[in-house]
């Protein structure tokens, strides 16, 4: 059995000039994950479910104390390494420069959402974190600067996600490489490699969309949920519904069976809800990377230009075939 490090060494073999920085840097954000882990786990009987004293973040939501604990500790282990210049989250108003002598000195920054679906936290539910990589656009030796953050989608060097769910799962992808899977072994501390080359079925039988707000999408959308819904033999309908209201463990399931996950505008929101930068881009970049497709209802998803770093959009995204059924 490989492990996460063994795994992301080897592939620097296969690269003579590299320099072993991305290595470094995900296996930070690896040991983070386990410390989170380490966290969701106990969260009941370690007084840290429920809400952080009534804090509300940039993005008008409640933040939960476990949200912050994960976002604590993923900026703590970053800067307190040596291979990322900074990072900004959905919990931090701006971006957090790590400017220090190490960290300036490395070529990539990061974008992250540390606790993805936390609602689900008080719940037992599955909840995720998420991680976009860029290569910095600013000098090497200065601070990171907002330009190194604000790069399309299509320019992410590596993307991935972590899920807490029955076991805990480490699945990242760099534009070079294929999408691999890792589980970890709580015995042991390790990420070991489970899902080698992780490829998205081309067509699904679930789609994934939260009914409450069927009365507030536009006709469009509207119509394809009812061509997924609709009987063909007067008894089932066409598709199965899934939705844990998690992102990451919705498209974990896409990414194993295939399906389609929808979160669109709607009245009240009319940029969706989801997050461009640290939601939308590392999903769609792993979607694509594995076979599947992911669109905004115009463009794909890499290809919008961001303008802030908290922007939202709305998202489709999925399985090549019901991705394409839905634009149809
Ligand atoms: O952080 C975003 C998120 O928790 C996703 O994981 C999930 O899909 C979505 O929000 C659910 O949002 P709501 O129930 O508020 O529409
Ligand atoms: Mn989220």
């Amino acid at each position: 059995m490989i492990t996460l490090d063994e795994f992301t060494i080897e592939q620097l073999r296969l690269y003579p000039q590299a320099t072993g920085e991305l290595s470094g840097l995900l296996r930070g954000i690896g040991l983070a994950a386990k410390m989170v882990n380490v966290q969701v786990n106990k969260a009941a009987i370690a007084d840290i479910l429920g809400e952080d004293g009534g804090a509300i973040n940039v993005q008008g939501e409640t933040v939960q104390k476990l949200d912050s604990l994960a976002n604590n500790t993923f900026i703590n282990v970053l800067r307190h390494g040596i291979h990322c210049a900074g990072m900004v989250s959905e919990e931090n108003d701006d971006m957090i420069v790590f400017d220090d002598p190490k960290n300036n000195q490395s070529k990539y920054v990061v974008l992250m959402d540390p606790l993805d679906g936390s609602s689900n936290t008080d719940v037992n539910m599955p909840i995720g974190t998420i991680f976009s990589i860029y290569r910095r656009v600013s000098e090497l030796g200065k601070p990171c600067t907002k330009e190194d953050f604000l790069q399309k989608g299509d320019n992410q060097f590596a993307a991935g996600y972590v899920l807490y769910g029955s076991s805990t799962m480490f699945v990242y992808g760099t534009r070079r490489h294929s999408v691999n899977g890792f589980t970890l072994d709580n015995s042991v501390g390790e990420f070991y490699l489970s899902n080698p080359n992780m490829k998205m079925p081309e067509d699904g039988t679930t789609y994934s969309f939260d009914y409450r707000y069927y009365h507030c999408v536009n006709d469009k959308v509207r119509k394809f949920l009812d061509f997924c819904n609709e009987s063909k033999n007067g008894e089932d309908g066409r598709y199965g519904n899934r939705h844990a209201s998690c992102m990451v463990a919705d498209l974990h399931r896409i990414f194993l069976k295939g399906g389609i996950f929808m979160y669109p505008s709607r009245k009240q929101k009319p940029n969706g809800k989801l997050r461009l930068m640290y939601e939308c881009n590392p999903m769609a970049f792993l979607t694509e990377l594995s076979g599947g497709s992911a669109t905004d209802g115009g463009k794909r998803i890499m290809e919008i230009e961001p303008k802030d770093i908290h922007e939202r959009c709305p998202i489709f995204i999925g399985s090549k075939k019901m991705v394409e059924k839905l634009e149809e």
